[in-house]
């Protein structure tokens, strides 16, 4: 295991170098394809794109060619569904020639002195998302080209180039404030910690360990995101965000699978199936950490993403179906313990505790997987981020709630119960027995 970790942590720095952040680099090398996607931006109505490209060579450069067929524009979601019916319906034979486009530059303009490369400044004062497009309708035409592109928003006062997309320029901000929630939660835990320290067991350090990995995982991203709004590029910042989210993530999980197991807090040991269970997801999340970040790095357009993207998806469902296996034996074991050992009330206690923390990993894993993917299809891209805010809200109260359930308690409050609610707990338990049956 300690191999595969190391393993994993040495692909994902391997992936740092190709890292392109919001400044992107493209090599088109011999390329035939139509349409190239490149890139999707939220602007404000202070919008600009520069373009550099450079290195063009046309497979066929003879100049009877129409190069008015080959060029870039910008394209919103919608008008490009637009365009391409406008095409099925053959209304225009090239998207260039589209109204609903907006062209950035085509290859009739190259300088008769300087073919194989243009610069331009594109300003856009139409606020929305749009994409960058290079098309190509010469058929049989291979194109070769660097290109370089930047896209940003200009702020309203200070006039300084604001790289990150309309509803992604406020993350920072986001990032930060949930950075402190959680340095302050893990705060009032080390006090928790101490106060109770005759009855705490070692899962609540690993609890600490979580939230400050999480707390570091969120610093990181801030500092990441703020560097990307100023300089367009990332700065080391990402690889710290990497390996604190792929800790996050694997200590996450398995603290889930701690806890849902009662591992030091109901028994000292691991079964082996339990065990089982912690092999299956610990490398699972390694897989899932390394698909997030080929998915984050590649952009919307990268070759392949859609294959990641379904890997990411695979392994994750799986880990969250694996995770919930512990809580659900603990449950079975903690029924059958209550009838035949005689403290009905105590194992109802521990029953009830687990069956509702099944039911908040359920609701966390729904919420953050398909309630915030929901939430993110629906909104408009001026409001991006606040997708990413339900998330982390939903995360936070996950926290919250486990560390409130299973927090150090300094008189268990499982062993005084009287005999009354004794009795009321093993009728309890006998009903839903015969429910049951
Ligand atoms: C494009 O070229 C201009 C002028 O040389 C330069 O100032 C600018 O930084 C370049 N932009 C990109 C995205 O490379």
């Amino acid at each position: 295991m300690a191999l595969s970790l190391r393993f994993s942590l040495f692909i994902i720095l391997l992936w740092i170098p190709i890292s392109y952040s919001e400044i992107r680099f493209s090599e088109i090398r011999s390329d035939d394809r139509q349409i190239i996607p490149f890139d999707e931006f939220g602007f404000t109505h202070t919008g600009r794109l520069e373009l550099n490209v450079s290195k063009i060579s046309l497979s066929d450069p003879n100049p009877d060619f129409d190069l008015s067929k080959l060029g870039f524009f910008l394209c919103t979601r919608d008008a490009w569904m637009q365009v391409l019916q406008q095409l099925e319906d053959r209304e225009v034979t090239c998207a260039l020639q589209s109204k609903l486009v907006k062209p950035v530059f085509t290859f009739n303009n190259l300088k008769s002195n300087q073919k194989d490369s243009f610069k331009v400044l594109y300003i856009e004062t139409e606020a929305d998302q749009y994409t960058l497009v290079f098309a190509n309708c010469l058929s049989q035409m291979k194109v070769s080209m660097s290109v370089k592109s930047a896209m940003y928003n200009l702020d309203g006062k200070s006039g300084r180039r604001d790289y990150l997309s309309a509803g992604k320029t406020i993350l920072p901000r986001v990032y930060f404030l949930f950075f402190l929630a959680y340095f302050a939660i893990a705060a009032i835990w080390i006090h928790v910690l101490y106060k109770k320290r005759l009855t705490v067991y070692r899962i609540h350090f690993f609890m600490l360990a979580v939230v400050v990995m999480k707390a570091l995982n969120l610093i990181c991203e801030s500092e990441d995101k703020s560097y990307i709004k100023r300089t367009g590029s990332a700065h080391g910042w990402d690889v710290l965000f990497y390996i604190f989210s792929f800790l996050k993530g694997i200590m996450l999980f398995t603290l889930i699978v701690l806890i849902g197991t009662g591992w030091s807090f109901l028994k000292p040991y691991l079964q082996d199936k339990e065990k089982k269970v912690l092999m299956i997801v610990i490398p699972l999340q390694i897989v899932a950490n390394i698909a997030q970040v080929v998915i984050d790095e590649t952009g919307p357009y990268g070759q392949d993403l859609i294959t990641w993207k379904q890997v990411f998806l695979l392994v994750d469902v799986v880990c969250c179906c694996a995770v919930l296996f512990p809580i659900v034996w603990s449950i079975k074991n903690l029924r059958e313990a209550a009838r035949t050992d005689g403290k009905a009330a105590v194992n109802l206690m521990k029953l009830t505790l687990f069956r509702q923390y099944y039911i908040v990993v359920i609701c966390y894993i729904y919420f953050t997987r398909v309630v915030v993917y929901a939430l993110e299809t629906i909104t408009s891209y001026k409001y991006l981020w606040t997708s990413l805010v339900a998330g982390e809200l939903a995360t936070l109260a996950f926290y919250v709630f486990t560390g409130y359930k299973f927090r150090p308690e300094a008189h268990n409050p499982y062993f005084v119960i009287d005999d009354e609610e004794e009795e009321a707990a093993a009728e309890a338990l006998k009903l839903e027995d015969e429910f049951e049956l």
